[in-house]
């Protein structure tokens, strides 16, 4: 096909070296983009590639990355065939196509305006029981009855979604986001899309204001934050990620802090983490105290809106988790050291030990021996890392068969599920006892299959499992009995949202 075309191009230009553009458009593109724009693999472009050094590059292109889609080319490119790669992709590109107000205004489809559809569900369902299921195999969504377990509707999503689909107005909307940009608006009631726009070249993740005013988009190309009005999806205003000095950097995610109204924004390559207020004026004085670029007129026009509070940290932090009460977040850099920033204080006020790269944005919180335990999977070790959030101390490490990526508990079950996402046994799926902080029970749903990401029904009685594969399924749970009830087949189901507990910031499910 293509390939020998280019490979025979590469002998023409180049008879004594490697073909760098051939080699990354064999191996490389169907992730990174043929453009190096990004697609489900990050943009690979020198301004976005933050701290990586080429040599690190090197390393990364050679051996993978743990616990990423990423893997190692050693066995299939030889060493110069790296080098060529690492030197192509720290080239820059003659142009990065400018993506600002105008650009994401122009990609702007309004399929139904706002108001113009009838504000009645077209089915019979408890909608606070609804749940999304994304199918990442095919790019497509189930809207399933949470009380029925039968799917509602399936329809197609843009290509890679990323970060969780939210909800607004009850669940009557969600938001999905994938990876090249593109942020869609369904409207559940009527089973269609209303409204579309590319917020980004390379997203990250979206989150919706608890009032339902504003979606917030977070970008590693551009390095910035998109809000966008949650009505109609048209761009508000655009806000550039960069420290005082001027550095840039990548957006890593965004979350809604409820009762602060504001967005919490971690950065990729900055050790700075970000409180933006969404209330419409903002509080007087936010941010002031640090800093922030406003100019302190004290007037209440738009340019004074979404004022930004830095909170200056000692490591990058882009991997996070928010206490219940949103006062403060623990969080890692990959690889890094444990920070528990207090939002309230604007400062680190505690370090935690955290050695095994925990993935503190799926951990969850629970009520136990008169305090509140955090949990935490680690991607690179066999363990659950449990804490005292009050006094940030160890409480335990819970052994399991490999790392894991998801945990969930709902306040109603007395257990936790985490899955064994990576190695050999990640068929397997560990019940912990909220209590003893044992494993009671391990499930293998289908074995040699991985299993992964259990979301609970809104009240908590049952617990539904993802196959994650092509030929995969959802697998319904008694979370008492922890027998099986239902199995519905799903091509590669990942994540599953319930409508009650992503509106009410359930305690078991991340937010
Ligand atoms: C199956 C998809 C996939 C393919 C194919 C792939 N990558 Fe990746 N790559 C990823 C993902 C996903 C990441 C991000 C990993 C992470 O989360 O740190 C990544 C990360 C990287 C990084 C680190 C970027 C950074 O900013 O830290 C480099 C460099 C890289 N890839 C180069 C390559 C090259 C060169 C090739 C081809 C030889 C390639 N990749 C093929 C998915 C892929």
């Amino acid at each position: 096909m293509g390939m020998s075309l280019q490979t025979s191009q590469a002998q023409a230009a180049d008879p004594t070296g490697p073909d760098a553009n051939a080699l990354y458009q064999q191996h490389c593109a169907s992730c990174h983009g043929a453009d190096r724009l990004g697609g489900t693999g990050p943009a690979l472009l020198p301004e976005n590639m933050g701290r990586l050094k080429p040599k690190q590059a090197a390393k990364v292109i050679a051996e993978g990355r743990a616990a990423t889609q990423m893997i190692g080319y050693k066995n299939q490119i030889d060493a110069a065939g790296i080098q060529a790669l690492v030197d192509y992709i720290f080239t820059p590109l003659p142009e990065i196509p400018r993506w600002g107000e105008a650009e994401i205004l122009a990609s702007h489809i309004q399929h139904h305006p706002p108001g113009s559809l009838p504000d009645k569900p077209k089915f019979q369902a408890d909608i606070d029981n609804l749940f999304i299921v994304v199918e990442l195999g095919d790019h497509h969504a189930t809207l399933l009855d949470g009380d029925s377990f039968e799917p509602i509707h399936r329809f197609p999503t843009r290509y890679a979604l990323h970060g969780g689909p939210k909800y607004a107005e009850g669940g009557r909307y969600v938001y999905f986001a994938s990876r090249d940009g593109w942020i869609s608006k369904f409207d559940t009631f009527n089973l269609t899309y209303v409204a579309e726009v590319r917020a980004g070249i390379n997203s990250r993740n979206l989150a919706v204001s608890h009032d339902g005013r504003f979606v917030m988009v977070a970008n590693y190309l551009p390095h910035n934050l998109v809000i966008l009005d949650a009505a109609t999806l048209k761009p508000v205003k655009l806000i550039e990620a960069r420290d005082l000095r001027g550095n840039s950097s990548r957006v890593s995610a965004v979350y809604t802090a409820d009762p602060r109204s504001s967005f919490i924004v971690a950065l990729k390559d900055v050790p700075e983490v970000w409180e933006i207020s969404y209330q419409i004026p903002p509080p007087k004085g936010f941010g002031q105290w640090i800093h922030d670029h406003r100019d302190d007129s004290g007037e209440q026009n738009e340019a004074n809106h979404f004022p930004i509070r830095r909170i200056l940290v000692e490591d990058y932090l882009d991997d996070f988790f928010l206490t219940q009460d949103y006062s403060q977040i623990a969080g890692t850099a990959r690889g890094g050291e444990g920070q528990v920033v207090d939002l309230d204080l604007g400062r680190v006020v505690a370090s935690i030990d955290l050695p095994g790269m925990p993935h503190l944005s799926s951990g969850i919180s629970w009520p136990w021996n008169n305090t509140t335990v955090l949990a935490t999977p680690n991607i690179r070790a066999n363990s659950i890392s449990l804490f005292d959030i009050e006094t940030w101390q160890p409480v335990k490490e819970i052994e399991t068969l490999g790392p894991g990526f998801f945990m969930r508990s709902h306040e109603n079950s007395p257990y936790a599920w985490v899955d064994v996402f990576f190695g050999k046994h990640s068929d397997a799926m560990h019940v912990i006892d909220k209590q003893s902080l044992e494993i009671v029970k391990t499930l293998r749903p289908a074995p040699g299959k991985t299993s992964a990401h259990v979301e609970f029904t809104k009240d908590g009685r049952y617990a539904l499992v993802s196959i994650w594969d092509l030929d995969g399924a959802l697998v319904i749970y008694d979370a008492k009995t922890l027998e099986e009830i239902k199995r519905l087949p799903m091509k590669k189901p990942s994540g599953k949202y319930n409508v009650h507990n992503k509106l009410s910031r359930s305690s078991g499910t991340s937010h």
